[in-house]
């Protein structure tokens, strides 16, 4: 593995302990939804590089779609507010789907979620994330299946971004604060 950048302070998960864990979550939906298809829904942009190695771990009919959100700019912008920027391809009316998120924190951005894909129609809808930081929790979700959970440290690396910055570092790693 090549040196962290200067503005890495401290790797949290190394790729190979993403690696185990993705593979162990994998190992866990796939049992859970045996002799079924499966649709993951992956958040731009984050969530492409966990989708992408959870699903090569899935022994499972899958079906992939994306979808992008960005702030919601106006007069009700707020904290959480959040609007469609690009919609999904295809209808997932009687699909189980399994919304993939890169990370759920204060909980805002997946409740959004959750609720527009719901009405929608889906056979069964639920919710992976490759990180969990529970102590900024606002709004309560439902997270079905969790690879880590993570302190109240902002984190880049293996899709997360700091300024569109570091997705494509293979761990996970917190910045150094500045
Ligand atoms: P929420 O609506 O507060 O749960 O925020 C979720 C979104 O905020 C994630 O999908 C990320 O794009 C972004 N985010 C939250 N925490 C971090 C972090 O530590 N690093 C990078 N992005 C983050
Ligand atoms: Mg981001």
């Amino acid at each position: 593995m090549s040196a962290a950048p200067h503005e890495i302070e401290r790797i949290l998960f190394t790729e190979e302990q993403i690696q185990e864990r993705i593979r162990a979550v994998g190992a866990q939906i796939s049992g859970d939804f045996t002799g079924r298809e499966l649709k993951l829904i992956g958040v731009l942009k984050g969530s492409v590089f966990f989708l992408t190695a959870l699903a090569r771990e899935l022994r499972l009919p899958v079906r992939i779609d994306f979808l992008a959100i960005s702030p919601f700019t106006g007069q009700r912008s707020g904290p959480g507010l959040v609007r469609l920027a690009k919609d999904l391809d295809e209808s997932i009316e009687g699909e189980h789907v399994l919304l993939v998120e890169d990370i759920v924190d204060t909980g805002f951005t997946t409740r959004y979620l959750l609720q527009n894909l719901a009405a929608r129609g889906p056979a069964s809808l639920g919710i992976v994330t490759l990180l969990d930081r529970t102590p900024r929790r606002i709004v309560q979700v439902p997270v079905n299946y969790s690879c880590f959970e993570i302190p109240d440290r902002f984190v880049v690396g293996f899709g997360l971004d700091y300024k569109q910055l570091y997705r494509n570092l293979g761990y996970i790693a917190a910045l150094k604060p500045d």
